[in-house]
């Protein structure tokens, strides 16, 4: 297959054609968040919060590194100011309607959520959405704790279960 190379934070990388943005961003050792994607799973592109900026002549724009092909030529910031300021615009909003005690929930250090909202320095009450209510634990499997209040919709739980262990309802 085609070899393509790109720059990611400077670095110069290639990559087979046909792969993401994250994809060579991890085969070059560079960190890019994640919550929706998994390697085991289809593409989904819910969190956005794999965004990086795809600088251009004159012009640059964030697109999911999850999802993104890789161009030749490409270069890729993936901690830019801009793409820092994104990131922590999504984690608020996604916390918006989150139980208000995350940064001080007992998951700590547990938490991929978590983990992000304390990099970015997110503002947890920036966005106030609607405070959930819903029963904790109400599936009876004793080996699933299930929270749906903490639910970030990224579907990953629910794809798991059905693309990997054919356990869907
Ligand atoms: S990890 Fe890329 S959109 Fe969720």
């Amino acid at each position: 297959m085609a070899k393509i190379t790109l720059k990611i934070n400077g670095q110069e990388v290639q990559v087979e054609e046909g792969a993401t943005i994250l994809e060579a961003a991890n085969q070059a050792g560079v960190y890019i968040p994640t919550l929706c994607y998994h390697p085991y799973l289809p593409l989904e592109e819910a969190c956005r919060i794999c965004v990086v900026e795809d600088v251009r002549r004159g012009w640059s724009t964030l697109v999911a590194a999850c999802v993104f092909p890789v161009r030749e030529g490409m270069v890729i910031e993936t901690d830019s100011e801009k793409v820092q300021e994104s990131r922590k615009t999504i984690l608020e909003l996604l916390l918006s309607d989150h139980p208000n005690e995350c940064m001080t929930c007992q998951a700590t250090g547990q938490c991929e959520l978590q983990d992000l909202a304390y990099r970015y320095r997110v503002r947890p009450d920036i966005y106030t959405g609607e405070r959930h209510r819903l029963p904790v634990d109400s599936d009876p499997n004793p080996y699933l704790h299930i929270d749906m209040n903490k639910c970030v919709l990224c579907r990953r739980c629910i794809r798991a279960c059905h693309e990997i262990q054919g356990a869907d309802i």
